[in-house]
Order: structure tokens, then C-alpha cells, then sequence
């Protein structure tokens, strides 16, 4: 059976583009039926067109209310029939409307080994700290921010001194995580 997901993001988008190059090829039995971008003119809208995926991208001021284009967005997603959405980069916490209609069908991907460094600048925020272990969680997504029940980690040991090559190490293993956590969470 070919489920039907949902991909949040607002920026660059590579973790889009592994889960979309997964359902083109198989890897993954789904099809990404709908992408939601926060920020029209976002690099991930030109991925999505590239991949043929439908794109919803909106400019949440436009909006009254942060419930007001949740509504809209979960209408959407019941309208496609879509039973898993993913995170990927969504610079935006998701607000009791979403979390009402989507809850526990919800994920997050965060580029650290969560509870340490949650936030926005994680890889920059470890890397100062000095770790000498990074990773990336895979978790639900409840009203915490980075908060929900982990469902996935891998570690990426790194001792060197250049963020650019930690940076892409960890964009890597986030994108087969993403990619094999998505496929189990399918396929049970
Ligand atoms: C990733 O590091 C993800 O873990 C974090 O935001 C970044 C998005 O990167 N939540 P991209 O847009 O998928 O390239």
C-alpha cells in the first residue's frame, strides 16, 4: 500500500529531497502528497516542483491567527488523505489546531542527540559546547518544543574543528534517518 505523507518546510529542504527521492525510487512506500512551505520563494518549493509534489506555500501574516492557517492546513491534509506529516526544517512550533487534528501523526527531525540542544542552532550551539558526539533525533511532535517522545536517534562522532564538514556529516545521517525511520513507521 502506498501511504500518503506530508512534508512541513521553510527553508533549503535537503531532507525533503531524500524523502522524496525515497518515494520515487521505492525505498519508501508513500507518496508525499503535499508540501507545506511558511515561506513562498523558499529553495524547497523548487525541489517540490522538480519532484512534481503539490505545494501549498503561504505567508503566515496574511493570516489572522496562527489557528486560522492551521485550520486551513489540516483541511488540507484530511482532503489528501494524508496519515503521516513530517517535519523537516518547519522554522514554526505547531499550534493546538494542527495538534488536535494530526496528534501523535506528527515528526520532527532535529540535527542533535535531543534533550541536549534543542532550539534553533543546534550543530552551532553542540559545537561551541565542544561535544565530541553529535547526532540527530527523530521524535514526535507534542506542545514542547524538541520535547516529544523520541522515536529515532544516530550519533555522529566528530573531534575536528571545521562546522562546514560537521554540518554536512550530520545533514547526511539525517537523511537516512529520516528516510529508514519514515519506512518503519510505514511499514508497522
Ligand atoms: C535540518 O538540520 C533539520 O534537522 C532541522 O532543520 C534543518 C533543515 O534542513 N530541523 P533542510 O531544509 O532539510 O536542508
Amino acid at each position: 500500500m502506498r501511504h500518503r505523507i506530508a512534508v512541513f518546510a521553510s527553508g533549503n529542504g535537503s531532507n525533503f529531497e531524500a524523502l522524496a527521492a525515497a518515494c520515487d525510487d521505492g525505498r519508501l512506500p508513500a507518496e508525499i502528497a503535499l508540501m507545506i512551505c511558511d515561506k513562498p520563494g523558499a529553495y524547497v518549493c523548487e525541489r517540490a516542483a522538480r519532484h512534481g509534489v503539490e505545494t501549498f506555500a503561504f505567508s503566515p501574516r496574511s493570516y489572522a491567527s496562527k489557528s486560522a492557517f492551521e485550520a486551513e492546513i489540516a483541511a488540507m491534509l484530511r482532503e489528501r488523505g494524508v496519515s503521516l506529516v513530517c517535519l523537516a526544517g518547519y522554522m514554526r512550533i505547531i499550534g493546538p489546531t494542527l495538534l488536535e487534528a494530526y496528534g501523535g501523526r506528527i515528526i520532527n527531525i532535529h540535527p542533535a542527540l535531543l534533550p541536549a540542544f534543542p532550539g534553533a542552532h543546534a550543530i552551532r550551539d553542540a559545537f561551541d559546547y565542544g561535544v565530541k558526539v553529535y547526532g540527530v533525533t527523530i521524535h514526535y511532535v507534542d506542545d514542547t518544543v524538541d520535547g516529544g517522545r523520541i522515536i529515532a536517534q544516530a550519533p555522529v562522532p566528530y573531534e575536528g574543528s571545521d562546522i562546514d564538514e560537521l554540518e554536512a556529516m550530520i545533514h547526511r545521517t539525517e537523511h537516512r534517518l529520516y528516510v529508514d525511520t519514515v519506512a518503519r513507521l510505514l511499514n508497522n
